[in-house]
C-alpha cells in the first residue's frame, strides 16, 4: 500500500501521536485530509502549517453521534471516497474505580470505544469504493494488559482490539486492511500529568503505526521485549503477572491519581 494520493480522516489529529501522523501522511505525499478534534483553534493551526493540504475541518466531540454522521456525510460530498480512516482521538482518566466520576467512565467508553465503531460504521461505504482502502486504530498497551486504576480505558482499549481484529476479517473480502497499534507511555500532552516513566516519542509511534498498516501487519506493540514478555506472562501465567503488579500497587494508585486527559 502506497500514502501518495491517498483521502485520509483522521479523529484528533492536532496534538500528539495524530498531528505526528499527520506530518507523515503529508511527507509521504498526502494532499487530502479530513480531521476531526474539538479545537477549532488547534484545527486551523494545523491548516496553516501545511498550506499545501486540502483539509476537511470537522470541529466537534467523537462522542457526538451527529459529528460522525456529518464527517462521513462531508467526506462523500466532497470526495465521494475514503482511503484510510485513522481512528487516533482518546482520552483518559485514571484511578480506583469506586472513585470515577460516572460521566468520566461513560466518556472514556463513548471517545475511546463507541466513537470507533461508529465513525467505521460509517465510513465503510467510503472505504469500500477506495479499491485499497485501509484502518489504522490506536488503542493501548492497556488493551492488551488490563491494568489496575485504568479499568475502564484498558476495557474499552481492549474493544478497540477485539473489533480490529473482527473487522480485519469481516472486511477482507472488500480489500480493506485494518491495523491496530498498542503504544506504550507516549510523550504527549496526555502524559502530561503522568510521573516519572521513560516515554516513547509520538514522532516514532506515528511513523512505525503507519509503517504496519502499509506492510499490512495487522498489529504493532510498542515497548519492545519486556511488553512482548509482559503480554505471554498475561496470557500464559497471569497470577505471575498479578504478583508482580502487586509488588509496587501503591506506586501505581498514587501515580494514577492525577492522571487526566479528557
Ligand atoms: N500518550 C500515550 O502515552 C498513549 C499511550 C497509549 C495509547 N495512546 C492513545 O493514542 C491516541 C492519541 O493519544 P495522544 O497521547 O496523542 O493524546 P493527546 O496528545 O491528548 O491528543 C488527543 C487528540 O485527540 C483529540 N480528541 C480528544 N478527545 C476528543 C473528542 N472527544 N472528540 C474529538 N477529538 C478529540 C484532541 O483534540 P481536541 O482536544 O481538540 O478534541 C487531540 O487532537 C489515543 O487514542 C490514546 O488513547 C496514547
Amino acid at each position: 500500500m502506497q500514502l501518495a494520493g491517498k483521502k485520509v480522516l483522521i479523529t484528533g489529529g492536532t496534538r500528539g501521536i495524530g498531528k505526528c501522523i499527520i506530518n507523515e501522511l503529508v511527507d509521504q505525499g498526502v494532499s487530502h485530509i479530513a480531521v476531526i478534534a474539538r479545537d477549532k483553534k488547534n484545527i486551523k493551526l494545523l491548516s496553516e502549517q501545511h498550506e499545501n493540504v486540502k483539509f476537511i475541518k470537522i470541529v466537534g466531540d467523537i462522542a457526538n453521534i451527529d459529528v460522525l454522521r456529518e464527517a462521513a456525510a462531508r467526506i462523500e460530498d466532497k470526495w465521494g471516497h475514503l482511503d484510510l480512516l485513522i481512528n487516533n482521538a482518546g482520552i483518559v482518566s485514571a484511578g480506583p474505580l469506586e472513585e470515577l466520576p460516572d460521566e468520566e467512565l461513560y466518556d472514556q467508553v463513548a471517545v475511546n470505544l463507541t466513537a470507533v465503531l461508529l465513525l467505521t460504521k460509517y465510513c465503510i461505504p467510503l472505504l469500500k469504493t477506495s479499491g485499497e482502502g485501509g484502518i489504522l486504530n490506536i488503542s493501548s498497551g492497556l488493551g492488551l494488559i488490563g491494568m489496575p486504576f485504568y479499568a475502564v480505558y484498558s476495557a474499552a482499549k481492549a474493544g478497540v482490539k477485539q473489533f480490529s481484529d473482527a473487522m480485519r476479517r469481516e472486511l477482507a473480502p472488500d480489500n480493506i486492511w485494518v491495523t491496530c497499534s498498542f503504544p506504550t507511555a507516549t510523550d504527549t500532552e496526555m502524559m502530561q500529568k503522568f510521573k516519572g516513566m521513560e516515554m516513547d516519542s509520538p514522532e516514532m509511534v506515528a511513523k512505525k503505526s503507519l509503517e504496519a498498516l502499509l506492510k499490512k501487519q495487522p498489529h504493532v506493540i510498542f515497548g519492545g521485549d519486556d511488553r512482548i514478555n509482559e503480554n505471554i506472562l498475561n496470557f500464559e501465567q497471569p497470577l505471575k503477572l498479578d504478583e508482580k503488579i502487586l509488588k509496587n500497587y501503591e506506586d501505581r494508585k498514587s501515580a494514577s491519581l492525577d492522571h487526566k486527559a479528557l
